[in-house]
């Protein structure tokens, strides 16, 4: 018989497994005989319209998946919690819970509210919820949260990210802080979309040179979120294709792969998530045209080298004492080129957002292009006519983007 802290996790986690509202649980913090398994992430999976828990094993250089009965599932945490596993963390849509073994053996259970849960449960909690936890603690916690990235991961170690002992490599810490913002942008766009849903997720990343962030992303979905992932990394430099491919295969890991090519000429198809972060110039043209035109659920782009533009702009003379500065003109190039970027994502059915990715601390590049897709039509009219107002204003005769749309609505011409 279970004790009833143990009785109460599973049963939480079967009536979130029923009501289909199971996010995930991971079982880590690992103790058992084999040296190799660092943790198990669980999520649900329909399967021949039966639904079931799918267990990712996730070991230092693979993973293994079994898929199990929510009754097997319940006896193998009977059996492993507090014996192999000493830590437990359940997030349903309503709750998260943090179930965990101290030294002395001793359950310690921390539960409260799911933060993204629907505004009306959420104060709901402030009133009703007999362990809601202290705001500071809540704060504490929500702050542990944000490392979307753990640091001991097999892949920061082959990428040269982390030593051995999984600490980050000073030199290195600048590329840690990138790849853990952009794991949090794209995970909220995963939320938004929906597609970890999905029974495969395909992405392509453009100008994926050393490939730190294809790893990531790879490593994210299908490790963390357990979903079928497949990711193609798209690289003119033959030498970083061999060693990226290298890489995959020491690390075992069959849904990533690496091809050369040039992204102007690739051709891509059913692509959930289109990824070009800084590849250069008119490259990000040419990676957005096929995000959008393969229908993908999200486009993440980090634009770079603003060189299309800038030569065609002609500004207002009153500007003219501002923009006799290099530095300035520049900026102008790069806030029109991007900011029609964001535009023409608007008008082809894409919602969409232009940020900073990371401070300038970080790296000089930092703009992020996002773009989600609708799910429903929207009149692009209005934005249409706001593209075609501003190429007038600054005497732009051609965008490479809008320029690569029309040409594949009209392909005659
Ligand atoms: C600045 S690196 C960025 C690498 C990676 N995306 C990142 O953010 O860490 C840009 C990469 O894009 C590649 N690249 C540039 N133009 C490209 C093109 N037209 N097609 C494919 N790759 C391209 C370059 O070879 C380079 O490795």
């Amino acid at each position: 018989m279970a004790l009833p802290e143990l009785e109460q996790f599973f049963t939480q986690i079967q009536t979130a497994f029923n009501a289909q509202s199971l996010q995930r649980l991971v079982l880590s913090k690992y103790q058992g005989d084999d040296a190799e398994l660092e943790r198990i992430t669980v999520r649900s999976i329909k399967i021949k319209d039966e639904l079931l828990l799918s267990f990712l094993y996730e070991y230092r250089t693979n993973h293994i998946t079994k898929n199990l009965t929510l009754a097997n599932a319940i006896r193998f945490l009977e059996h492993s919690l507090g014996t192999d596993f000493k830590n437990a963390h359940m997030l349903s849509d309503e709750w998260e819970i943090q179930l965990s073994y101290s030294k002395k053996g001793k359950i310690l259970v921390n539960k409260h509210r799911n933060k993204n849960a629907p505004a009306t449960q959420a104060k709901q909690t402030e009133t009703t919820e007999p362990d809601a936890i202290p705001k500071e603690k809540l704060l504490a916690h929500n702050k542990e949260k944000h490392r979307f990235v753990e640091q001991s991961r097999p892949y920061l170690r082959e990428l040269g990210i982390t030593e051995a002992n999984g600490q980050i490599i000073p030199t290195m810490s600048r590329k840690w802080k990138q790849i853990n913002k952009f794991i949090e942008v794209l995970s909220k766009a995963i939320e938004n979309t929906g597609i970890a849903k999905r029974n495969e997720v395909h992405i392509a990343d453009f100008g994926s040179g050393k490939a730190y962030l294809t790893f990531a992303v790879h490593d994210y979905l299908s490790a963390q979120l357990g979903v079928n992932t497949r990711v193609t990394g798209v690289e003119l430099r033959q030498g970083l294709v061999d060693l990226c491919n290298q890489t995959a295969s020491k690390l075992c890991l069959t849904g990533i792969q690496f091809e050369q090519g040039d992204v102007k000429h690739f051709a891509a198809k059913n692509i959930n998530v289109m990824i070009a972060l800084h590849a250069c110039d008119t490259a990000t043209d040419y990676a957005i045209h096929m995000g959008i035109r393969t229908g993908a659920d999200i486009i993440m782009c980090s634009p770079c080298c603003h060189k299309q533009i800038r030569p065609q702009m002609k500004s207002p003379a009153l500007l003219a004492p501002v923009l006799h500065h290099g530095i300035h003109l520049g900026q102008e190039a790069e806030m029109v080129t991007d900011g029609l970027r964001a535009l023409l994502l608007e008008a082809n059915g894409y919602d969409t957002q232009v940020f900073e990715f990371i401070s300038l601390e970080h790296t000089s590049k930092n703009k992020m292009i996002l773009a989600q897709k609708r799910k429903s039509e929207q009149d692009n009219r209005e934005v249409l006519a706001q593209i075609a107002a501003i190429k007038t204003f600054y005497g732009i005769e051609q965008h490479c983007l809008e320029t690569l749309l029309s040409e594949s609505r009209n392909p005659a011409n």
